[in-house]
């Protein structure tokens, strides 16, 4: 059958990664998380002294973007693939509080983005890829196929994303939480190079009352449109 390239994109905790794993195994895809590619160039660049909450080397973090090796593992008891930087999977330590009140000022920079775009377009390269993000529809597949634009209230989300944290023993305030993902929000959509938006033709869903069987079968209807 036509495979196809499906770009996710929307803000922090949008429940993306969720349906887009469950799409993808539904269609027998891979599935793609390129927010954990920012966020393993920042776990990198944190391990490395370049970066902390008070010092910003953005200079040392570009000279270093060749020691950055990021890889994806498909776990099969897990049903995803894993990110590994240089080789250790580090799927844990890039959710972590520390690396969300990072990620967006390292991904602001161009040269990191340049640098995983080009991995990326190799990875959509044989299509049959689920991918999500940020400006997955607007700059990194503006051709794919079908393009989704996920949205819930900011309250929603980080009630999702404390719930997660907190099932994984981290302790995280919600007020802590909400302010991250708001903060990542504001900093993402207002970036010089690829900041969020909703492409023209990119469908949106608002996913606060949907359940992911819900949010699963409206997408598939949509990608059975587009076969
Ligand atoms: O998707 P996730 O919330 O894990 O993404 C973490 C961060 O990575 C985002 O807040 C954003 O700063 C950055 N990102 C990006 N472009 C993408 C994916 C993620 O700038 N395509």
């Amino acid at each position: 059958m036509n495979k196809i390239i499906i770009a996710i994109d929307g803000y922090s905790s949008t429940g993306k990664s969720t349906v887009a794993k469950q799409l993808a195994k539904h269609l027998g895809y891979v599935y793609i998380d390129s927010g954990a590619m920012y966020r393993a160039v920042t776990y990198f660049a944190m391990t490395k002294g370049i970066i902390d909450a008070k010092h910003f080397d953005a200079d040392e973090l570009i000279s270093k973007l060749d020691d950055i090796k990021i890889r994806f593992v498909f776990n099969s008891d897990l049903g995803f693939a894993e990110v590994y930087l240089n080789n250790v999977n580090v799927e844990r330590e890039i959710r972590s509080m520390e690396v969300s009140n990072l990620v967006s000022k390292v991904s602001a920079i161009p040269e990191v983005r340049k640098q995983l775009v080009k991995q990326q377009h190799a990875m959509g390269e044989e299509k049959g890829i689920v991918m999500d993000g940020r400006d997955i529809g607007t700059v990194v597949f503006p051709n794919a196929e079908l393009k989704i634009f996920m949205t819930a209230s900011a309250e929603t989300r980080a009630t999702r994303r404390y719930n997660e944290l907190k099932a994984k023993g981290d302790n995280v305030s919600f007020e802590a939480v909400l302010k991250n993902v708001q903060e990542r929000d504001y900093l993402d959509s207002t970036r010089a190079d690829s900041p969020l938006y909703k492409a023209d033709d990119a469908i949106e869903i608002d996913n606060s009352k949907m359940t992911m069987e819900e949010q699963l079968q409206t997408v598939l209807g949509l990608v059975n449109k587009v076969l």
